[in-house]
């Protein structure tokens, strides 16, 4: 059994952590999730970590003035688990520089469109208010820019006749298969950030 550990960090639903979980359990994942974080206490993906039996922590946002102030407690509160990686799965915060600094190389975050188109919200919509044919998916470590780091994975459908709606379920079914299996790479040392580039199996990849 691996050793490898890592933090999720939530905001929500967590349908993705529910996904991850159920990776490991049939271990299709190397590892464990040591910990879930929410910002948010009404977070449903709360409840999917402790009907897992995994360690949960919230830390509000709302009862920090400085989002430095936020970050340094949620780094605190990480470090007392030793995660490998932190795993942002729909953590709707954006991370200050210190707490990128202490984690660099080691953060991954999905994104619901085919960056480096449309970071940022909405992006089923404005996917297809953009008369765009495909629509997808991107992993990505996460540096300083909002949805702007190194991309290692992605995913795409054809959005076809689908609405809004429609296509968030859709790109969610990416997601739930996609996500897993990046951070099984990386917890096998398969994929990893090097000098700001993505290696997999030590070749560099550039997805952007
Ligand atoms: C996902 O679409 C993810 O790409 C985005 O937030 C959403 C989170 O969904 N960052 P869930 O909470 O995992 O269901």
């Amino acid at each position: 059994m691996s050793n490898f550990k890592f933090a999720v960090l939530i905001s929500g639903n967590g349908s993705n952590l529910g996904s991850i979980i159920e990776h490991i359990n049939e271990k299709k994942i190397e590892g464990s999730i040591c910990c879930v974080l929410s910002n948010n206490p009404k977070a449903f993906g709360i409840e999917r970590a402790k009907e897992a039996g995994i360690p949960f922590e919230i830390i509000n946002h709302k009862h920090y003035k400085e989002r430095n102030d936020f970050d340094a407690s949620m780094v605190e509160k990480l470090k007392t688990y030793k995660p490998d990686l932190i795993v942002l799965a729909g953590f709707m915060r954006i991370l200050s520089s210190s707490f990128i600094k202490e984690y660099r190389g080691k953060i991954l975050n999905i994104h619901p469109s085919l960056l480096p188109k449309y970071p940022g919200l909405n992006t089923h919509q404005r996917a297809i208010d953009s008369g765009d044919k495909f629509h997808g998916i991107s992993i990505h470590f996460v540096d300083e820019s909002l949805d702007g780091g190194p991309i290692c994975a992605q995913s795409k459908i054809e959005i076809g006749n689908s609405d809004a709606s429609q296509l968030k379920e859709r790109i969610h079914m990416l997601e739930h298969d996609l996500y897993p299996k990046v951070i099984d790479l990386f917890a096998k040392k398969r994929l990893c950030l090097k000098k700001g580039k993505v290696y997999l199996d030590d070749k560099q990849i550039e997805l952007k």
